[in-house]
């Protein structure tokens, strides 16, 4: 049997020496080419398993071509990037990484949140440039989050791990946007949200769902943050909304597309903190995020269900 990584994620190498023993050859993408979706596509041919990772494009014209896969471990926990229904019914399994990454994701969101709050961009720039001469009780102000009401969209794992942490930091009342028969009212949440978070997965309902109409519809300034997927935003309407003040500060994990251009305005406002997709970046969540692909890879393999299915 052979699987074959996308790229080297951590825990791999040791994985390596203990699959073989079992007969299993695993193998990952290395060089700093990335691979294009077409050299993934003829590559695919050679394994019975891969995993992946949530800028590969696993689509239906891929898993039709490669539909001889045993399974496919996405090392994510979000899925958009796999067409599962098409996967399903070519009976190629598919798991992802729940769990080991939801703590270390909402410290992403939290950490956005303080920095836009607090106008950490804006205030370290003024360092850097030689503008802080001295101390001034109306220099460099923020926003206090004690007592806001956090609306989220997407109140799963993520959701509710962040809404505790505003809970306990700040007292925050957390309000969840209406989805399924969850949530208040929209009137409510475009009335009474403060910050809008969003942990919810992509998908119909959430593509594109913070656009002008969206923002329109809120009644107070609002601060905004992203850990989800940058497609659930439209990032020319989150700019529209700031020059008019709308939105009082963005703070983005994800964006649309990803990476972000370097030219894109939103990096040029002291208003907006931008990181690269780091929401579940440390070594020990990564290494657990190996751990979880390699169970799902070794049940997959073996005909058994994925002790993580998508
Ligand atoms: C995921 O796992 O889907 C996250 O986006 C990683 O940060």
């Amino acid at each position: 049997m052979k699987v074959f990584a996308t790229q080297y994620t951590e825990g791999l190498k040791e994985a390596a020496k203990t699959l073989k023993e079992q007969g299993i050859e695993l193998s990952w993408h290395s060089g700093d080419e990335l691979l294009s979706d077409q050299k993934l596509n003829d590559h695919a041919k050679n394994y019975d398993a891969l995993i992946t990772m949530l800028c590969d494009n696993i689509d239906d014209s891929f898993l039709e071509s490669n539909s001889h896969l045993k399974v496919i471990a996405n090392y994510a926990v979000g899925t958009n990037n796999i067409s599962l229904k098409k996967a399903k019914g070519l009976g190629i399994a598919v798991g992802n990484t729940p769990d080991v990454l939801t703590h270390t994701t909402a410290e992403t969101a939290l950490t956005l949140l303080l920095m836009v709050a607090r106008k950490i961009p804006f205030s370290m720039n003024e360092v850097t440039k030689g503008n802080w001469k001295t101390w001034e009780p109306t220099l460099y102000n923020g926003y206090d989050l004690r007592g806001k009401t956090l609306g989220l969209i997407g109140d799963g794992r993520i959701g509710q791990s962040f809404s505790q942490m505003a809970k306990s930091l700040w007292n925050c009342r957390v309000i969840t946007y209406p989805y399924k028969d969850r949530g208040v009212s929209q009137e409510e949440f475009f009335t009474e949200a403060d910050i809008v978070s969003l942990h919810c997965p992509l998908n119909e309902n959430s593509l594109h769902l913070i656009d002008h109409q969206f923002i329109n519809q809120m009644k107070k300034p609002f601060l905004f943050i992203n850990t989800a997927r940058g497609a659930c935003h439209v990032e020319a309407d989150l700019l529209a909304g700031l020059k008019k003040g709308k939105i009082l500060g963005i703070g983005l994990d994800v964006t649309d597309p990803e990476p972000m251009p370097s030219i894109s305005p939103l990096l040029k406002r002291d208003d907006v903190v931008v990181f690269p997709h780091i929401g579940s970046a440390t070594d020990k969540t990564r290494r657990e995020m190996t751990a979880i692909c390699l169970k799902n890879i070794e049940a997959g393999l073996k005909g058994e269900p994925l002790p993580f299915p998508a």
